[in-house]
């Protein structure tokens, strides 16, 4: 990738406060995969937030540090990586909480991306659907790809590797999707492109004959 003013910034948020937790080293698996095509990554771990329940009082997080801290530090990134493990059919309530201290202000025009982690042998695929349209209302662009751990606990280590490699690689990509598109969002070259765009003659070839 060429490079990018300032550099590309990719973060993954883990939606699950359990220490052990499966979600978090599915997440840490798809930031490599970001990191392999350039972007700068940072893992945010939810356990080091002291976040309050949201009670849609608008200035609610001014009293709250470290929801203010978590705003920027998403405000900061081009792309976000969500992810969650699925708790009853859907994704987790912090995680839910979390997104709803925010907003189109940390979020729209971003780059999102959805990984997800299941006791079950189902997966995850409804949670991740869930966290889809809440993407979409939230004005971020939600990559296609996705990928899913079912039955978490028996292919993750001890180390922390997962035993198949099919699941690592859906991981990585969708890191490596999520930092492509957030570049193509918002390079100094697609910058350029959309003024010439804007500027260009109304929708030249595009007349009827
Ligand atoms: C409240 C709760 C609800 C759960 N519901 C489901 C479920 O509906 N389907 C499933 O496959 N696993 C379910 N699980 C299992 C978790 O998805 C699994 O333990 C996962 O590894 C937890 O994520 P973590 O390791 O990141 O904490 C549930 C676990 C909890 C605590």
């Amino acid at each position: 990738m060429q490079d990018h003013h300032p550099p590309l910034r990719i973060i993954g948020i883990v939606g699950s406060l359990r220490q052990g937790s499966y979600t978090r080293l599915a997440v840490k698996i798809a930031l490599q995969g970001a990191e392999e095509m350039g972007a700068a990554t940072r893992l945010i771990d939810l356990r080091d937030y002291d976040l309050p329940f949201c009670n849609g009082e608008h200035d609610q997080v001014d009293d709250f540090p470290d929801a203010l801290r978590l705003k920027e530090e998403v405000s900061a990134a081009q792309g976000v990586i969500l992810g969650s493990p699925d708790y009853h059919g859907s994704f987790s309530g912090v995680l839910k909480n979390a997104l709803d201290l925010m907003g189109f202000d940390e979020f729209g025009g971003k780059v999102m991306g959805l990984v997800g982690v299941s006791g079950g042998a189902l997966g995850t695929v409804n949670a991740l659907n869930d966290l889809r349209k809440v993407g979409r209302s939230l004005h971020a662009w939600v990559a296609p790809q996705q990928a899913a751990v079912p039955q978490a606990s028996k292919h993750f280590d001890a180390n922390g590797r997962l035993d198949d490699s099919d699941y690592e690689k859906r991981l990585r990509e969708v890191g490596r999707e999520v930092a492509r598109f957030a570049y193509l969002l918002t390079s100094k070259e697609t910058r350029a492109f959309l003024e010439l765009w804007e500027n260009a003659m109304p929708n030249p070839g595009g007349e009827h004959r």
